[in-house]
């Protein structure tokens, strides 16, 4: 897919048919990467999402963050968002009628392809976050992400909206936040401008569907402990031939998936 031309940073602000109480009161910049969050957790955004590189890219307009308070569109007096599960058991499931309306919220002014702003649900029954997906969310104007909590989401929502699901990875949180904020800061560091050296995401783990070899630094000798000559030595070529030598060594022996994956892609090394 090609990346969609946008520019970034633009502090004009426009003017939404937002509620104000329903949505956070940051300005909408105009054209930046969007993560809109339906949570019942909203004081938990930006969350460490807030320091470093994504925070400061943040500050600068690069991207915004639209927390969606899910209580909002509750039911009645209390707001209430859940309710037990049809045919019994344990726990509590969010109810279809208050995430569709929270959803139909989120979904304003945006593009109406999936493919310019995907619609997902975090989930551990999903497809599994990767390097891959995160690239093809930064390509795209924004995303909507939907945190679960209790029991999870009723299912007819998640069909009628033909919502993606995504899983951090096969273990269960109590809410999807942790998981919103893992997938954004994996996405926010792919946009552009966002880290000071373009190059450094190349180099990283599965951006040639290989782990990362070794990195070291100062001191030279630390407890009796060395640093790799070949590193000190100076002759690029050299230095490039042992880092790939590393990322293959422990790809085959820590990832053997990956290694399969790689082989296949690449017989020839
Ligand atoms: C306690 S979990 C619900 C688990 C659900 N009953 C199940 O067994 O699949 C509550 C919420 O946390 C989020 N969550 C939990 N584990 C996750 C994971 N591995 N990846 C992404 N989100 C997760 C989801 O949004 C989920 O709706």
């Amino acid at each position: 897919m090609s990346q969609p031309t946008k520019s970034h940073g633009r502090l004009s602000i426009s003017a939404t048919a937002k509620p104000r109480e329903l949505i956070s009161d940051t300005p909408d910049l105009q054209g930046a990467w969007t993560a809109r969050v339906i949570t019942l957790v909203p004081q938990t955004f930006p969350g460490v999402l807030g320091a470093s590189l994504t925070g400061k890219a943040l500050e600068q307009g690069l991207w915004q963050l639209q927390p969606i308070d899910l209580r909002q569109f509750g039911e009645g007096r209390h707001r209430n968002v859940d309710d037990t599960p049809a045919g019994g058991g344990a726990g509590m499931v969010l109810r279809a009628d208050v995430m569709g309306d929270a959803i139909e919220h989120a979904m304003q002014g945006t593009p109406r392809a999936r493919d310019d702003w995907p619609l997902v649900y975090l989930s551990p029954r999903g497809k599994p976050f990767d390097q891959a997906m995160a690239r093809r969310f930064s390509r795209t104007s924004g995303l909507t992400l939907i945190c679960g909590r209790f029991e999870g989401l009723d299912q007819r929502v998640i069909d009628h909206y033909e919502i993606e699901e995504v899983s951090l990875g096969d273990f269960v949180l109590t809410g999807g936040e942790i998981a919103a904020q893992a997938l954004i800061d994996a996405t926010v560091r792919l946009l552009p401008g966002v880290l000071g050296n373009e190059a450094s995401a190349e180099e990283e783990s599965f951006s040639d569907g290989l782990l990362e070899h070794p990195q070291f630094t100062k001191p030279a000798i630390w407890r009796g402990h060395a640093i790799p000559e070949v590193l000190l030595s100076g002759h690029h070529a050299r230095i490039a031939e042992w880092r790939q030598a590393q990322s293959e060594e422990l790809t085959r022996h820590r990832r053997p998936d990956l290694w399969a994956a790689h082989e296949k892609d690449d017989p020839d090394g």
